[in-house]
């Protein structure tokens, strides 16, 4: 069943992670985009990495501000992900607006860096940027330290995610490509495989 995969393919292979929203501001403007590409780097203090091109909008404002907020979007909140990540802010500043506006897309403050978080969503994390020029410009990288974080108390319970049947229309999103996602439908619990027998090194 094994077969080649194209290697502009390839990162679709390990980024199913949780899509989420970037949202950034700065001298009185806001924007929000969708990245399938973060991830966690550091334990303490927390600290992420979040890929975003060097032609958005966004990139812009981070730039500019030195900070962004992540928000984690739900299943219910699919059409809205893929809305901010097919349009820019730009065209929305030239209307004289932006996407929040646009799109009827409810925000609040962040309690630490007062960024625009987005209602609805399940999780919002707010970030300081660790300027590192050389990786935001070979790579689009950009390195973080996550200094708030919120979650819905309804999937996020003792410091860790409880998706269920019950709260189907909360659970994150992942995407698989051009618009398609995939939720987090079940929960495995793992336990050990049996190994060695014990006192055996
Ligand atoms: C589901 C999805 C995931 C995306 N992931 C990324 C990403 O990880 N990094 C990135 O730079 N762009 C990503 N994009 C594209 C941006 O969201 C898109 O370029 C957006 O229009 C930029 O908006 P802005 O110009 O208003 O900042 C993604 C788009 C979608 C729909």
């Amino acid at each position: 069943m094994r077969k080649p995969v194209a290697l502009a393919h390839a990162s679709r292979l390990l980024n199913h992670g949780p899509t989420v929203l970037v949202s950034s501001a700065h001298a009185g403007r806001r924007n929000l985009m969708a990245a399938a590409w973060s991830m966690p780097v550091e334990f303490t203090p927390p600290r992420i990495a979040v890929v975003i091109d060097k032609s958005t909008f966004t990139r812009e404002l981070v730039a500019a501000s030195g900070a962004f907020a992540i928000n984690l979007p739900c299943r219910a909140q699919a059409d809205l992900a893929f809305t901010v990540g097919s349009t820019s802010g730009r065209d929305a500043v030239a209307r004289g607006t932006d996407k929040f506006a646009e799109y009827g897309i409810e925000a609040f403050d962040g309690p630490e860096l007062g960024l625009p978080l987005v209602a609805g969503c399940i999780g919002w994390l707010e970030c300081r940027v660790i300027a590192e020029p050389h990786t935001e410009q070979a790579y689009d990288t950009f390195f973080a330290e996550v200094v708030s974080a919120q979650a819905d108390a309804r999937v996020f319970e003792g410091g860790k995610w409880a998706f269920g049947p019950e709260n189907a229309d909360l659970h994150t999103l992942h995407h698989l490509g051009s618009g398609v996602f995939a939720v987090a439908a079940e929960v495995v619990r793992a336990k050990p495989l049996p190994g060695p027998p014990k006192g055996q090194s």
